[in-house]
């Protein structure tokens, strides 16, 4: 693929927004052009950033656009569609955030591009498959933030618990991005040693169970943050500018995103969050984790979870 490095977004909202800031101040994209139904909050918005430009690693362009700017796009992300209010599930939005998706892939279609789709819009499994769908475009070129932030989140919280730097923690969640995700405990390593050694090196600072506590906090992050403030935004958009620049730099990074998988981990025709490299075309490969038997019913639970919730949809 020839195309500039040329990244549409997709809703301007706090995602959207927070994504755009990200992106600019880690120098990722060579333009972005930000489509939003609220005009003049995304017109607003490109024009703030731009008096930021003077600040940036790099020079970029940035306008707020249509449809049609989609056309040149590489990448197109999108973050429309409308959020939790506290109690709800992220599942309980799929009804009017696959109306608004419809509209939007078709719009973007329209234009002629023939790049890739980052979808972080929740239930974001689910539409990312909707993507797929309402695109026709190859699988390998809609990729869902999936599990991507919960993968951080997990790496955060164990870092805090070790007292060891995030970044020589690795863990992965996977599953629906929502209540059915699982860590993958018998994969997940800290400075070099498994979790479970680094536990029983050290008995008298560490205990096994605590694991799932810190799972728990994980799982229900989102929850937390909303009660608190409405709404969740940095974390989202660092992880989609992280997926943005595995992309754009054909970086063969492997991350947990929401995948179409087809017969790995015993699931098909399904996207779900899943460890894939991934590269300037797309998902290059889903990797398949050895899981041990308590992980693999549980993926399996949460790809049955997320298959029963978007069949009504589908048909
Ligand atoms: C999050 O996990 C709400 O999906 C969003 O922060």
């Amino acid at each position: 693929m020839d195309h500039v490095n040329r990244v549409a977004l997709i809703g301007t909202g706090a995602v959207g927004s927070s994504y755009a800031f990200a992106l600019l101040n880690q120098g990722v994209a060579d333009e972005l052009v930000m489509i939003d139904v609220n005009k003049r909050k995304s017109e607003g918005d490109a024009m703030d950033l731009n008096h930021g430009l003077a600040f940036t690693p790099a020079n970029k362009k940035i306008w707020f656009g249509n449809y049609e700017d989609c056309e040149d796009a590489a990448l197109v992300v999108i973050t429309a569609g409308v959020n939790q209010k506290p109690g709800e599930t992220r599942l309980d939005l799929l009804e009017k955030n696959t109306a608004i998706y419809k509209t939007i892939v078709e719009s973007v279609m329209a234009s002629g591009f023939d790049g890739l789709f980052i979808v972080a819009t929740n239930p974001v499994d689910i539409l990312s498959y909707m993507t797929w769908e309402f695109s026709g475009l190859p699988a390998h070129r809609v990729i869902g933030s999936g599990t991507i932030l919960d993968t951080a989140r997990l790496r955060f919280k164990l870092s805090e618990y070790f007292g060891i730097d995030t970044r020589n923690v690795h863990a992965y969640i996977i599953g629906e991005h929502g209540d059915s995700e699982l860590p993958v405990w018998s994969h997940a390593n800290v400075a070099g040693r498994s979790v479970f050694d680094r536990v029983h090196d050290h008995p008298d600072q560490y205990n096994v169970k605590d694991l799932e506590g810190i799972f728990d906090l994980v799982k229900d992050a989102a929850y937390h943050i909303i009660e608190r403030k409405g709404a969740t935004h940095y974390g989202i958009a660092m992880g989609l500018v992280r997926l943005t620049k595995a992309i754009l730099h054909n970086e063969h990074a492997v991350l947990t995103v929401s995948a179409y998988v087809h017969g790995q981990y015993a699931v098909d025709d399904l996207y779900i969050g899943v460890p894939a490299i991934v590269n300037r075309e797309g998902i290059k490969e889903v990797i398949e984790l050895d899981l041990d038997p308590n992980e693999s019913e549980k993926f399996r639970e949460s790809a049955a979870l997320l298959k029963n919730t978007m069949d009504p949809v589908l048909h």
